[in-house]
């Protein structure tokens, strides 16, 4: 028993430790630097012009092809014609160059939403488009430049500093403009400063330009950077529609993978300290082990086991948490920087966002606010519970930020809003007919009945409540917010919280009062939730009263003097199904003999 849980246990230390290497290891994501609209002339929405952009900007991103880092094309004819290119930096894999025109394309509508010519920069690419024509030619006009505002003051005064950083940004034009490739204008160089500094420059020209503009347009971004004592930063970036230029104390360019072929005609390529190398070998070596031990383990594991769900469990929670990961850049683009547009609510925890995924995909955006006391160990509990329940009446988790002070969920898109928008509302109330309202109901328990019996995992809600339950396009409900869930033992049926949290009028009287939950209290809510759908009205409940009054105890009193047809929305009475009302009351009764119950006992 001991060795098989030891050898569950290193396995998944295997697999964790491999998963954090290849995080490590991946790059990071697209950092957005600027985008600058030109505002001089500009078009109105649906005009010719407007769709031969759209058209444009999708063709641009689709044809983001392996190894192919620019591309230009055209839209439209004559007076409408839109021209548009795309080039990514020499050494970014394919799949961030992808996902960064992507995000270019997103973006630049939105940012510059009538204007006939933009240019959008980010680190790993640059997007632009015009009503002229903009191949081959050389342009410095509009200019982002970036200057790490922090630096050690000594090295900047020192004398090394400056001398390396002339002769890196002095090699930068030629080496562009010849760059053997023949295709692709892009050079790095490296070059110790003073002390143990080593100085890191990149330029890349866009690969339409002759030799000579690109050089010229090197030239005009390396006069932007100081060139003697003492200004300057310890790291800037001169953007130019053209060609860019920058330089760093750290290598933030990659000597590997797919630009080899590009670096090959550069010093840079040739200049990778005997260190690193040692250093790249070691760690592919001892990742190869890990990953063949690992894997022994796997096999020994499955060959003593018949039964392999175990092994399958390890694998789908590995897949899961690598692919569960999102960068912040890429939400801030998918909502638009968060913009008020595209606020769609507000929840207990915070704000909730619209956005939409470079793949099309919309998506909820929960940024949980910084004040909000879910600790990272709250939230992670909540990532992983819920990337593990998935069931057709459960809001799905598609991932998670967490970066510094950002807490961030992120789910599938439902189109509808909550119940509550449609229960409490006089209009949309009358949408909702019985058999809506009885599937509704059937689908909400079928999904708490999958969170407390049929999951991996014995979850209990505790904060069931009409503004919890999402529904969609097909009127189907799914239970959102396991904030508040709580991973329960299997074989343990009651818990016990000094922190309790819900919602007042849905707790039951002994979570609320003793912080007592089991899954009896998310029935509790459910049921004061199924009179809210069946009567179309709001339970109230004073806690300070410690009374359940109201909606409760009115259902109740209906219920007693066999007249429970009365408490029905007028909506619902034309259209109900007696039978199905029955069995909704008579969950009530058991509910509501634990009411009296208790508060006998007080
Ligand atoms: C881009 O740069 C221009 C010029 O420096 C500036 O006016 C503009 O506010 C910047 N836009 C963004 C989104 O940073
Ligand atoms: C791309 O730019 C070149 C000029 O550098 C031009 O000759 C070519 O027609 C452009 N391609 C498209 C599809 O417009
Ligand atoms: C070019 O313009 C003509 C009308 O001037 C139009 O019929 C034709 O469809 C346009 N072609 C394209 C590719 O948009
Ligand atoms: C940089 O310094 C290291 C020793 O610190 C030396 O081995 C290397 O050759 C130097 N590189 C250049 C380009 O001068």
């Amino acid at each position: 028993m001991i060795t098989k849980i030891l050898t569950k246990n290193l396995t998944l230390q295997f697999l964790l430790l491999i998963t954090l290497t290849l995080t490590i290891t991946k790059t990071s994501a697209s950092v957005f630097n600027n985008v600058t609209c030109t505002n001089t002339k500009t078009f109105s929405p649906n005009s010719a012009f407007h769709s031969n952009l759209n058209t444009l900007l999708s063709s641009l991103s689709s044809n983001v092809i392996n190894d192919v880092r620019f591309f230009n094309t055209t839209s439209g004819n004559d007076s409408n014609k839109v021209y548009g290119l795309y080039m990514c930096r020499g050494d970014v894999p394919f799949a961030l160059c992808r996902e960064c025109v992507g995000f270019a394309t997103l973006k630049i509508p939105s940012s510059c939403p009538s204007s006939q010519e933009a240019v959008i920069w980010y680190n790993e690419c640059l997007l632009r488009y015009s009503y002229r024509f903009i191949f081959s030619k050389m342009e410095t006009w509009p200019r982002y430049k970036i200057e790490i505002p922090m630096g050690d003051p000594g090295l900047l005064r020192s004398r090394g500093f400056y001398a390396g950083l002339r002769s890196v940004l002095n090699e930068l034009p030629k080496d562009a403009a010849v760059s053997l490739s023949g295709f692709s204008k892009y050079a790095v160089k490296q070059e110790n400063a003073s002390g143990s500094v080593t100085l890191y420059g990149i330029a890349q020209c866009t690969p339409d330009l002759s030799a000579g503009d690109c050089r010229r347009c090197v030239e005009v971004a390396v006069a932007e950077f100081p060139k003697a004592c003492c200004g300057g930063s310890i790291g800037e970036t001169v953007l130019f529609p053209s060609c860019f230029v920058r330089y760093e104390t750290y290598p933030f360019y990659q000597h590997s993978g797919t630009s080899a072929s590009l670096t090959a005609s550069v010093s840079g390529g040739r200049n990778i300290p005997t260190q690193v190398i040692v250093i790249i070998v070691v760690l592919v070596v001892i990742l190869v082990a890990i990953f063949c031990i690992g894997c022994c383990l796997l096999c020994i594991k499955s060959k003593k086991r018949h039964k392999t769900s175990d092994r399958e469990n390890l694998v789908f929670e590995f897949n899961n948490s690598e692919s569960l990961e999102f960068d912040f850049a890429t939400i801030e683009i998918a909502t638009d920087m968060f913009s008020e547009d595209s606020k769609i609510g507000k929840g207990g925890y915070g704000q909730v966002y619209k956005g939409i995924l470079p793949s099309g995909q919309e998506i909820a955006v929960k940024r949980l606010s910084k004040t909000s006391g879910q600790g990272a160990e709250e939230f992670k509990n909540e990532v992983m519970l819920i990337a593990k329940l998935q069931h057709r009446n459960l809001v799905r988790l598609i991932g998670f930020c967490l970066e510094e002070q950002e807490k961030i969920l992120i789910y599938e898109y439902v189109p509808n809003k909550s119940l509550d928008h449609f229960l409490f509302d006089s209009k949309k109330q009358k949408q909702l007919t019985w058999p809506e309202r009885y599937s509704i109901i059937k689908g909400i328990a079928r999904g708490i009945l999958y969170l407390h019996e049929d999951s991996r995992l014995k979850v209990i809600h505790r904060d069931i409540k009409p503004s919890n339950v999402l529904l969609d396009n097909n009127m189907i409900p799914k239970i959102s917010d396991f904030g508040m869930a709580r991973m329960v033992d299997i074989e343990q049926i009651q818990g016990f919280t000094n922190r309790v949290v819900g919602t007042y009028g849905y707790m039951s009287p002994e979570y609320a009062m003793h912080g007592q939950f089991s899954v009896k209290s998310d029935v509790f809510s459910f049921g004061v939730m199924v009179l809210e759908i069946i009567s179309g009205k709001k339970n109230s409940y004073t806690f300070e009263s410690c009374r359940i009054d109201d909606l409760l105890s009115y259902a109740w009193n209906q219920w007693k003097g066999e007249s429970p047809f009365e408490m029905l929305d007028p909506i619902v009475q034309e259209s109900y199904a007696p039978n199905e009302h029955f069995s909704c009351m008579e969950e009530q009764e058991e509910i509501q003999l634990n009411i009296n119950h208790i508060q006998n006992l007080h």
